[in-house]
């Protein structure tokens, strides 16, 4: 099956790392281990009070008297280019911040609001290396806009190609039919996600006697075993997409993908504290999420795909696509649809999620589990994207500023220069009161559900996909595959019926 054209995996993800940062360097790393009690004292105080975050990220704020760098801020640092010498202001930082979300019971969504409060409950805050836009009104803008794209992730330059591919979809600024990103949505959805194509439709048609087979007598505390759940998904998502219902072992490989979510989130400097613990992990999930392909001889699919690009854009080797593509696949399609089908589930018996915080989600409008189930198979699609409004499986998304802009932070003007880095925070946005009613409390039935940004814009808005040109395009494969999990679980025998009224 091989083709000369195909090329090495292991040379693609051991390519020279890029932009490693002065604070991310071994030096250091080095001094961060030999100063870990001190920073771990700052770090704990930074990470149970706002005050002291905020001093951490913007320094003195009261009397402005002294420059940011001599304060060992953050935000300073990132405007200075991030060198060495300014080091310790991400030593402390970064375990503040860690302290932080465990403080914050592990929930995204809470750690966001306890930064938010800390930077005076504006429009903005700061985190990383850029500031963060929680209302809805900028995040909606933002998602209809043409935006700019760098290797970032969460707010922070992604580490690439290490533990990010280079050149993934999420990477390449949004452009016209003629750009790379352009061309690659163009190859991805015309290969794999293609609702309209004859093998989807028979695919999406097998696909709950696949789940039967194999999950005999379901109840709904199944949903209780995530690696159950988890293996599931990633069976279904392979399915849908090649056509082949993955073993055990194919598919304990891939689950990983949604098992090391974590890791993309952390920041070079902390891999390396940890000795690259991580990365090491994701480079070998890379490279057997290709042996995978290769195993199933699917290798024709990539190299067809990568013939199908514009001779600009064509990678030098297909496996180099073909990694690009299944990164997309494993963290955006396995990784959300996982973790959406965790939510659904959790709800259903009404519980919380791993991930979620209690006091930031009400099950009042739906007391007993009977009626949450009555709610779910009153409008299953309903019911997944309230589900994911509340607690969405892909919290925030990084863009790059290309304009200067003046923020507050604690009321005090500060000025953002070109190229810095902008997070949107879509779990603030779907909790905006200006469009959400109650937002904290669950409740399908909303009007303003199809408003919600979940899918990087709002999924069933008229023309969406060009009034938000970066709308998730797996958005109905998820909901496909979601519903045919859950629909088996509550003994819903014809699932996908809901997701093809969007046909
Ligand atoms: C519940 C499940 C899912 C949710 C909530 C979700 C949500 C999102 C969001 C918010 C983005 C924007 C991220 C960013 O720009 O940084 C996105 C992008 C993307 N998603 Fe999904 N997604 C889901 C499932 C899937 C699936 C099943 C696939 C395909 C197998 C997929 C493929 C992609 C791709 C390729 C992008 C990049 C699009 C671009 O940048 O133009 N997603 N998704």
């Amino acid at each position: 099956m091989q083709t000369e054209s195909w090329g090495s995996i292991e040379e693609v993800v051991n390519a020279p790392v890029e932009n490693v940062a002065g604070d991310a360097t071994w030096l250091s790393v080095l001094c961060m281990w030999l100063t870990l009690p001190l920073n771990l004292i700052q770090g704990c105080i930074g990470g149970l009070c706002r005050f002291a975050m905020a001093f951490f990220v913007i320094g003195c704020y009261c009397c402005r008297c002294i420059p940011g760098w001599i304060c060992c801020a953050a935000m300073a640092s990132v405007k200075c280019g991030r060198p060495c010498i300014l080091a310790p202001s991400w030593w402390r930082y970064v375990l503040g911040g860690f302290i932080a979300l465990l403080a914050n019971s592990r929930s995204r969504l809470a750690l966001f609001i306890w930064e938010w409060e800390a930077f005076g409950k504006g429009d903005h805050y700061w985190h990383g290396e850029g500031y963060w836009s929680v209302t809805y009104e900028e995040c909606s803008r933002i998602t209809k806009s043409q935006q700019k794209r760098r290797s970032a992730f969460a707010c922070i330059e992604a580490c690439v190609p290490d533990l990010f591919a280079s050149n993934i979809l999420l990477f390449l600024p949004t452009g016209g039919p003629e750009s790379e990103w352009a061309a690659i949505r163009k190859v991805l959805h015309a290969a794999m996600l293609d609702r309209g194509a004859y093998h989807y439709t028979e695919r999406l048609q097998k696909l709950s006697s696949q789940i039967a087979a194999e999950w005999p007598e379901p109840k709904l505390t199944d949903f209780d075993d995530t690696e159950k759940l988890r293996l599931m998904v990633v069976k279904c998502v392979f399915f849908m997409i090649f056509g082949i219902w993955l073993d055990d072992n194919d598919a304990l490989i891939l689950r990983k993908w949604r098992d090391y979510a974590v890791f993309f989130v952390l920041p070079r400097l902390i891999h390396r504290f940890i000795f690259n613990f991580a990365i090491g992990r994701v480079k070998q999930l890379r490279v057997d999420t290709v042996g995978v392909i290769e195993k199933h001889g699917l290798q024709p699919m990539f190299v067809e795909m990568n013939k199908n690009l514009p001779e600009k854009y064509r990678r030098p080797t297909d496996v180099k696509l073909c990694d690009e593509i299944m990164f997309a696949v494993g963290f955006a399609g396995i990784g959300g649809t996982s973790a959406c089908c965790e939510t659904v589930g959790a709800f259903l018996q009404r519980k919380i999620p791993e991930e979620a915080s209690a006091h930031l989600i009400s099950f009042e409008k739906y007391p007993t589990t009977e009626d949450m189930l009555e709610a779910y198979k009153a409008s299953p699609v309903k019911y997944i994207k309230e589900s994911c409004r509340i607690d969405p499986p892909v919290t925030s998304a990084t863009r790059v500023d290309p304009d200067e802009r003046e923020l507050l932070f604690k009321g005090i003007p500060y000025t953002m220069p070109p190229e810095t880095l902008n997070q949107y925070v879509i779990s603030m946005a779907n909790r905006d009161t200006k469009i959400f009613e109650n937002p904290d409390v669950f409740d399908p039935t909303r009007k303003e559900l199809d408003q919600a940004l979940t899918w990087n814009g709002a999924f069933g808005t008229p023309n969406e996909e060009t009034v938000y040109p970066r709308i998730c395009p797996g958005r109905f494969l998820a909901l496909d595959v979601a519903q045919a999990i859950v629909g088996h679980v509550v003994g819903i025998k014809d699932d996908g019926r809901d997701a093809r009224m969007f046909c």
